[in-house]
């Protein structure tokens, strides 16, 4: 059984215990939660953390090396746009494989909510992962529910 390497970002964050959990419950996937050095949040004790610095190239391609997939589960508050495109950037960098972007919630795809302003960075980084991609880009829909998590986030 082949391991697949998993670097989860946004593992504190509302919805990443949920989507670390069902990473967890596969034996074939080793996942490692990539957390911003300084954070006071406590990360989970089944999984490594390796500290990076979301702001750097460098910081990020170097705690996404041997990695196969990027899992993004950052919201887009705090952690802005250019943080969703320097994760991608940095995979392509570090040699990863899949890159699941932020786009849990409704399908942008559609063409009456991909106009709507809230969605703006979504489709960024979909143009993002476009340009880079090109063909190779793979399209499908995160089918989270689209209404508002409390801080106790989504269960899974
Ligand atoms: N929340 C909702 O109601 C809701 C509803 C529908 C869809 N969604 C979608 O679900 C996805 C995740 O949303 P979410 O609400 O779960 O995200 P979130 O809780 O806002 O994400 C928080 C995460 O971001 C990290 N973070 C905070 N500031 C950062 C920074 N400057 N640089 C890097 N990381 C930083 C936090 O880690 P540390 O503080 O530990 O560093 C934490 O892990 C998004 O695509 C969102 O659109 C959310």
């Amino acid at each position: 059984m082949d391991t697949i390497n998993v670097a989860l970002a946004g593992a504190t964050g509302n919805l990443g215990p949920a989507i670390l959990n069902a990473l967890l419950a596969d034996p074939r996937i080793k996942v490692t939660q990539l957390q911003r050095a300084g954070s006071k949040k406590g990360t989970d004790a089944r999984a490594p953390t390796r500290e990076v610095d979301f702001t750097s190239l460098d910081s990020l391609t170097s705690a996404l090396q041997g990695e196969d997939v990027l899992v993004n589960t950052l919201g887009f508050g705090p952690a802005g746009l250019d943080v969703h495109l320097r994760l991608i950037d940095a995979s392509l960098a570090a040699g990863v494989q899949r890159v699941i972007p932020s786009e849990f919630g409704v399908d942008t795809s559609h063409p009456r909510t991909g106009v709507l302003l809230i969605f703006k960075e979504k489709i960024d980084v979909q143009k993002h992962l476009r340009a880079l991609c090109g063909a190779e880009l793979y399209a499908f829909v995160q089918r989270a529910v689209p209404g508002l998590w409390t801080a106790g986030g989504v269960s899974a």
